[in-house]
C-alpha cells in the first residue's frame, strides 16, 4: 500500500517506521527539517522496543501528494492546516490517529475520500534528527469516522498495519466512537496533570494523583454519556489505570510540549470536555480548572491569539455543531 504519513513528530515517526519495515508498503513522511533531512541521508532509526533503521522517503512539502492512504500525525492544531494540504493531493482514505476530539470533522470537510478515526496508546518521543525512541508495544483501533460504507476502507487499513506486524482491531463507527471517548477519558487525566507537574505518566497510578485523576474521568464519563455514548465511569477509570500503568515511564506528549515551550492541545481535549458538558448540563469542575491552567500557561507565553475570536473556546466545539449522527447525537 502507498502510505503518506502526514506529521513526522514522535508517533508519526513510529507508525512510519513501523509501516516501511514491510516490503509491501512503500511509505512517504511528510516533516520539518532538519528531521526529514536526516531521514533522506541516513534513514529513520527506532530505538527502544526494537531497534532497527528503515529507508522511507521524506518531504517537507504536503502538497500534491497521492497514495492509498494518508495517516494524519499532526498536533490537533496544526489538523487544518494538513487537511488543507492533503486536499491538494489524491488519497482513497485518510485516518487520523490524533490526539483530542474533531480532528476528523476538519479533515472530512476538505476532504473526498473516507475518513477513518484511529486511537493508539503506542509510546514514542523523538529526540534526534532522523530518530526516534519507541516506548512501548500499545493498542491501535480504527474505524470509519462517520456509519457510513467505510467499512471495507477500515479493514484494508487493519490489514495493512497486520501486514506490517502492527495488530489493529477494526471497529465500526459507533465502536470507534466509544473509543474516542475512552481515550479522551485517558488524555483528560493523564496529560494535563503530568504537564503542570511536570511527572511521568506512573506517578498517577498511586494517592495523591490518581485521587485527581479518578474524578477527571468520571467527569469525562458523564459527558460521554449525556452527548450518547454509554461509557461508565468505571469503564472510563479503568482506562486510565490501565494507560497509566502501561506508559509509567513515560512522559506524556503534554509535558513533552510545555518542557519545549510549545503549544499543547489542550483545547480539543480538556476543553471539548467542558464544551460539551456546558452544552448538556454536566458538572466537570476539575476538567476545567485544568483547561484553565493550562490556557494561562499557553496565554503568559504568548501561545494564544488573544485577538481571534475563535481562540476562546476549542475549535473541536466550531467543528461539531453542525454534525449530528443519525440518532441525533453530535458525531466527534
Ligand atoms: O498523549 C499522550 O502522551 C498519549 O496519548 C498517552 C496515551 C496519554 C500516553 O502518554
Amino acid at each position: 500500500m502507498d502510505i503518506v504519513v502526514f506529521g513526522a513528530g514522535s508517533l508519526g515517526s513510529l507508525f512510519g517506521a513501523l509501516l516501511a519495515r514491510a516490503s509491501e508498503h512503500d511509505v512517504t513522511l511528510v516533516g520539518r527539517d532538519p528531521h526529514v533531512a536526516a531521514i533522506r541521508e541516513s534513514g529513520l532509526r527506532v530505538t527502544g522496543t526494537d531497534s532497527f533503521t528503515v529507508y522511507p522517503k521524506a518531504t517537507t512539502d504536503g502538497t500534491g501528494l497521492a497514495a492509498d492512504l494518508a495517516l494524519v500525525t499532526v498536533k490537533a492544531f496544526d489538523t487544518e492546516m494538513a487537511a488543507r494540504e492533503l486536499a491538494t493531493g489524491s488519497f482513497r482514505a485518510v485516518c487520523s490517529l490524533q490526539n483530542g476530539m474533531g480532528n476528523e470533522a476538519t479533515l472530512a470537510r476538505h476532504l473526498d475520500c473516507p475518513v477513518l478515526a484511529g486511537t493508539t496508546s503506542y509510546g514514542a518521543a523523538r529526540r534526534d534528527p532522523g530518530e526516534v525512541e519507541w516506548n512501548g508495544q500499545g493498542d491501535l483501533a480504527v474505524g470509519p469516522w462517520e456509519p457510513t460504507d467505510a467499512d471495507e476502507t477500515a479493514a484494508a487499513v487493519g490489514e495493512a498495519f497486520a501486514i506490517a506486524g502492527v495488530p489493529a482491531t477494526v471497529e465500526t463507527a459507533d465502536e470507534i466512537r466509544r473509543e474516542l471517548w475512552r481515550k479522551l477519558a485517558v488524555n483528560a487525566a493523564v496529560n494535563p496533570v503530568t504537564a503542570l507537574t511536570r511527572v511521568p505518566n506512573g506517578a498517577l497510578g498511586a494517592s495523591p494523583g490518581v485521587d485527581l485523576v479518578e474524578p477527571i474521568a468520571r467527569e469525562v464519563a458523564s459527558t460521554a454519556r449525556a452527548v450518547g455514548v454509554a461509557i461508565a465511569d468505571e469503564e472510563a477509570v479503568g482506562a486510565v489505570d490501565e494507560v497509566v500503568v502501561a506508559t509509567a515511564e513515560n512522559d506524556s506528549s503534554m509535558r513533552r510540549d510545555i518542557e519545549r515551550g510549545g503549544r499543547t492541545e489542550i483545547d480539543v481535549i480538556s476543553g471539548y470536555v467542558v464544551d460539551r458538558a456546558d452544552a448538556h448540563g454536566v458538572e466537570v469542575p476539575t476538567n476545567r480548572t485544568l483547561w484553565t491552567l493550562v490556557r494561562t500557561w499557553e496565554s503568559a507565553r504568548g501561545l494564544r491569539d488573544p485577538a481571534s475570536s475563535t481562540d476562546s473556546r476549542p475549535p473541536s466545539t466550531r467543528e461539531t455543531e453542525s454534525l449530528k449522527a443519525p440518532g441525533g447525537d453530535e458525531r466527534v
